[in-house]
């Protein structure tokens, strides 16, 4: 059977970009670049961006494209003892796949209170124990389900069902042909409104002012690259599977460009909206904007629905946060889909429309354990091991087997040969030395810092079950199934 095809390059562009801005842009980047220097973290980013998120793109495209598959076959490709990498990818998506739905699941509720702003004014309050009715629980004990978490997570599940369902063309390129004009529309509705509040310049210098004495801040660079990669989507899974429906004539190289400067861009661009309201609550309030800023979840769940209270006809731009944020959401959820739903394909020959029913239907049970009492608390334990450990891992390995094994020259000219303007020998250098090295010292100390203090306070057989121990499942269950694999009749790439 032939393999799907984008109808057409914007439809790539705006799925790769679909993909690539999600929630990350618009809660992480602002909270990261404000607790890592303000405008100092723009230097260790953008380095991060140049370095890594260009060349690690560039290289997932041309694979994706030159070898057809999704990420399991593609490493299989590159030699029969790499499928596992492919399949430690694809789980980590379908682990993100299942708590990202969650948070778009808990925009859907909050696009809905926000016409009438019915959490009132204790937003803190409403968020954790009216909302998420997070009581005396831990990451395994849950309580009970909720089914006003759950309700609005179905509709999520629906709309990523129908555009998997739909195929690459029919269902994901026609859903990001929707959602991203329409993402960029309400973005930049919000932005002409929020920077002629008053104190919104203050806001932006905050963000913006640069604090020097971080640049030597090892956890700053750390916290660069990992974002960058989660923002960016490499590393696990998803930009192969998109860049594998490639037509044989692409530009790889503006492709690759073009999706990261469209990404980081929107992230600058989140930053001045979301540090221009918090600037205008601080005025208003009269308080030092450090006084009005929450991180993390509190940011988008706890401080926005504080600020919207404040604001000018907060029922207009009130359902224009929530409905930005469920959108960049869907579309990246969506991709994650995607990348398990392709790799099931490749692998068992099914349907598309038989692998992206079982997906879906697995996914959506799994998902249910996000909206009980203690989901958040499950949440943000697995996502820090997915974040800090098995993406930096996958990652790290990733550069290392294409920077190593397979050769980078031969990935760089493939891409040139086939793009109008070529990349040239820093591609190499970045691939084979500098991100490796990088990542390697970052994810170390990564390592070290959690097995020496452990996360968040939680309890050490939470940790050691659902943190430590998922990864290490992770990996072996990749391993088993790499090989239980009957050796590929294909051709080594
Ligand atoms: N890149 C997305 C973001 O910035 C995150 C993402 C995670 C996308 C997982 C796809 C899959 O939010
Ligand atoms: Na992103």
């Amino acid at each position: 059977m032939k393999r799907e095809q984008w109808g057409s390059r914007a439809g790539f562009i705006l799925a790769a970009v679909g993909s690539a801005i999600g929630l990350g842009n618009i809660w992480r980047f602002p909270y990261m670049a404000y607790e890592n220097g303000g405008g100092a973290f723009f230097i260790p980013y953008l380095f991060a961006m140049l370095t890594a998120g260009i060349p690690f793109m560039l290289m997932e495209f041309s694979l994706g494209h030159k070898l057809r598959g999704a990420a399991p076959r593609t490493f299989s490709k590159i030699g029969v003892k790499l499928e596992w990498l492919g399949w430690f990818q694809v789980f980590i998506a379908a682990i993100i796949a299942v708590y990202y739905v969650a948070v778009i699941g808990w925009a859907i509720s909050y696009f809905s209170y926000s016409f009438t702003q019915s959490w009132g004014s204790d937003t803190n309050g409403f968020f954790f124990s009216e909302y998420l009715k997070l009581g005396e629980n831990s990451p395994t004990k849950l309580g009970s389900l909720q089914l006003h978490i759950a309700i609005p997570m179905v509709l999520a599940w629906g709309i990523t069902f129908a555009a998997i369902f739909g195929g690459v063309k029919g269902g994901i390129e026609r859903a990001n042909k929707i959602l991203m004009p329409l993402l960029f529309i309400m973005v930049m509705g919000l932005i002409t409104r929020i920077v002629f509040l008053p104190g919104a310049l203050d806001g932006l210098n905050y963000l913006f002012q640069p604090d020097f004495s971080k640049i030597m801040d090892a956890k700053v660079w750390s916290a660069a690259y990992g974002q960058i990669f989660f923002t960016l989507s490499v590393g696990f899974a998803i930009m192969i599977a998109y860049s594998s429906y490639l037509p044989e004539k692409s530009d790889i190289n503006n492709n690759a460009f073009m999706t990261v400067l469209i990404n980081c861009g929107f992230s600058i661009t989140a930053g001045v909206l979301i540090f221009g309201v918090l600037g205008y609550m601080a005025q208003e309030q009269a308080k030092p904007i450090t006084e009005v800023v929450s991180a993390g979840v509190g940011l988008a769940f706890v401080t926005i629905p504080a600020a919207i209270n404040l604001l000018p006809a907060p029922y207009i731009l009130g359902p224009l946060f929530f409905l930005a944020l469920v959108v960049a959401g869907l579309s990246s959820h969506i991709s994650i889909i995607e990348a398990v739903t392709s790799a099931l394909i490749d692998k068992m020959n099914w349907s598309r429309k038989k692998a992206a029913s079982i997906v879906c239907g697995v996914g959506f049970i799994v998902s249910l354990a996000f909206a009980t009492n203690g989901g958040l608390l499950l949440l943000d334990l697995i996502d820090y091991f997915i974040n800090n450990v098995a993406l930096l891992t996958s990652c790290l390995i990733e550069l290392l087997v294409i920077g190593w094994l397979f050769k980078a020259a031969d990935v760089r000219s493939y891409a040139n040969n086939i793009s109008e303007f070529c990349v040239g020998k820093w591609f190499e250098i970045c691939i084979r030395f500098l991100s490796p090295i990088m990542l390697a010292v970052i994810l170390s100390t990564n390592l070290i810092n959690t097995f020496k203090e452990g996360y968040g306070g939680y309890a050490m057989s939470d940790l050691l079950l659902l943190g430590w121990g998922l990864v290490a499942a992770m990996f072996v269950v990749a391993v088993i199934i790499n090989l239980a694999s009957k050796p590929q009749t294909h051709q080594e790439a």
